[in-house]
Order: C-alpha cells, then sequence, then structure tokens
C-alpha cells in the first residue's frame, strides 16, 4: 500500500465508522516495533473506547525489550499483551485480557439481566503486523454471527471469535507513522511500509548501527563480524560485509539482503525500539 493524503484521509473515515459499533479495539502491532508500529491517530479515530494493544511477532522480538515495553505501556494506562499469532495455544489470552478490560461495562450489563454479554471487536493495524493471522485463527470456523447486531454497514459481519468475542469479518488497515526517517527505518525493516518508498542503505545504515550497539554477537555469528570491524561505522561495515558475501561493490545487493535476512528472522530475534530510560 502506498499512503497517499487522500488515500489516509478515507481510510481514517471508514475504519472510524466502523469502530463505532465496537466495545474494544485491538491495535495490533510488531513486537519489533512496538512503539514505531502504533498509529499515530487511533485514540482519536476510536472516539477514546478501550484499546487492546497486541504485541504480535513477540516469537521474532527481544523478550527482555518486549517485557520492558508492556510495562511501559502500562504506565502509560495502556493494556499490552505479548502473542506469536503462529502458536495458537496463547491466542485465548486476548478474549481474557478483553474480559478485563471491560469488566466494568459487563458487569452493568449482566446486572441487567444480560447473561452472557459478547464483548465486540475489530483488529487494526500497520500494514504487515499480522492483523488477518489473528483474525483468521480467532474466528472459529467463520461462522458469522447472525440475529440483531446494529452498527455495521451492509456489506460486514460479526464474526465468533471465542465464548463472549465478536469479531468484525476486516480487519482496519491503518497508516504507519512518517515523521522520523528512524521510524521509517524501522518499519520498512519490519516489512510495515513497502518496498518502493525508501533506500535500502539507509535501512542498513540504521540496523547495523542499532545491531552493533544491542545485537553484535547476532552479527558476528550470522555475517562473520570481528570485533574490529564492529568498531567501524555502519557504512563501512557494509562495504566490508558486500566483499565478505561475495557481491563485489553491489551494496545495494547487500542491503537487500540484510533486509531480508532481519525479516525472516536469520539475524536472530531483536527490538528497535529502544525502552525508554524511566521503565528499564
Ligand atoms: P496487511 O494485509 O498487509 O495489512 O497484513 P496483516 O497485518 O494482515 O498481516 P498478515 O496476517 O498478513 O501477516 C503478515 C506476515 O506475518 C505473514 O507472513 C504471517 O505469516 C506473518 N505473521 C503473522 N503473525 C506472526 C507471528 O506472530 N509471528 C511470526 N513470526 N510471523 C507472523
Amino acid at each position: 500500500i502506498q499512503w497517499y493524503p487522500g488515500h489516509m484521509a478515507k481510510a481514517q473515515k471508514q475504519i472510524k465508522e466502523r469502530l463505532k459499533a465496537v466495545d474494544l479495539i485491538l491495535e495490533i502491532v510488531d513486537a519489533r516495533v512496538p512503539e514505531s508500529s502504533i498509529n499515530p491517530m487511533i485514540q482519536e479515530l476510536g472516539q477514546n473506547k478501550p484499546i487492546l494493544l497486541i504485541m504480535n511477532k513477540a516469537d521474532m522480538a527481544d523478550p527482555r525489550r518486549t517485557q520492558q515495553w508492556i510495562e511501559t505501556f502500562k504506565k502509560r494506562g495502556i493494556t499490552a499483551i505479548a502473542l506469536d499469532a503462529q502458536h495458537k495455544a496463547k491466542l485465548p489470552m486476548i478474549e481474557k485480557v478483553a474480559q478485563e478490560i471491560l469488566a466494568e461495562k459487563l458487569a452493568k450489563k449482566r446486572a441487567k439481566g444480560i447473561r452472557n454479554p459478547v464483548i465486540r471487536a475489530m483488529c487494526v493495524g500497520v500494514p504487515n503486523v499480522g492483523k488477518s493471522t489473528i483474525l483468521n485463527r480467532l474466528v472459529q470456523k467463520n461462522i458469522a454471527v447472525t440475529g440483531n447486531r446494529p452498527g455495521v454497514t451492509k456489506n460486514q459481519q460479526w464474526l465468533k471469535a471465542g465464548q463472549t468475542l465478536e469479531l468484525l469479518d476486516t480487519p482496519g488497515v491503518l497508516w504507519p507513522k512518517f515523521e522520523d526517517p528512524t521510524i521509517g527505518s524501522k518499519l520498512a525493516l519490519t516489512g510495515a511500509i513497502s518496498d518502493a518508498i525508501y533506500h535500502p542503505d539507509d535501512v542498513v545504515i540504521f540496523a547495523l548501527e542499532h545491531f552493533k550497539e544491542y545485537y553484535s554477537s547476532q552479527l558476528q555469528k550470522v555475517y562473520k563480524v570481528t570485533d574490529a570491524e564492529l568498531e567501524e561505522p555502519a557504512a563501512e561495515l557494509i562495504m566490508i560485509l558486500t566483499k565478505r558475501l561475495g557481491f563485489k561493490e553491489d551494496y545495494d545487493r547487500f542491503c537487500v539482503k540484510f533486509i531480508n535476512d532481519a525479516r525472516q528472522g536469520k539475524l536472530g530475534r531483536f527490538t528497535l525500539d529502544v525502552v525508554p530510560v524511566e521503565a528499564s
């Protein structure tokens, strides 16, 4: 997806409309970039409805930082959970936490005589964070919920996604943050922004600096980077590694390979959003 202002405005309007019908917003982010992949406008779009932040792809993220981010979000008043949507056993956690977030509202409904109050939710998130994967794995045999369910436009359905959880049948694709080139590099490396709008060398320079500082042993293992080479600036290291891999002076080829390696988990687990000092 290429995001142009007109496109963004349209997506914004549609998602706002659809979110009117939900009790809870399931915002999916990539656990490797939990802060950078949050949509800047979700609170406003959701008209301050409760949000459950799902840090997906936790299997690819740095587990220590994942835990620190969960605590950081908690301090900011946001409930976040780590998830690996590929492992089905963890999925029921979403419903459980959703019930906790909405406990007061559900209790009120029970007091009014509704025995099993339903939670209606919608998955939203920037591209490639795993929205469809989560949705498909949560919904049980694609059973549409029939009966009177107001607030949804004609072509949409609620799907049963748990004992009390119902999900809108299509996730909302949100636009990423653009304001800062560092965020752009992070989102490119994890695949949330399309290949056409970034330069591989910018992304890899950023990523190599980050890996040198925090994940140097992974660089040493995968690309046989020596201790001395770790002292080199990233641009220099790109030249060294391009040669080492037999790509001669084709630096772009190395950069593209590096990005693919990172996306495929070949560089090991990493998190690019550094946890703010007060939380660590
Ligand atoms: P868009 O349609 O682009 O908005 O993507 P999406 O957010 O719906 O993501 P999708 O579910 O298509 O997943 C993107 C890729 O990530 C797929 O290749 C999934 O298999 C993979 N994926 C999803 N969840 C996880 C996860 O928890 N761990 C890992 N390792 N991969 C995941």
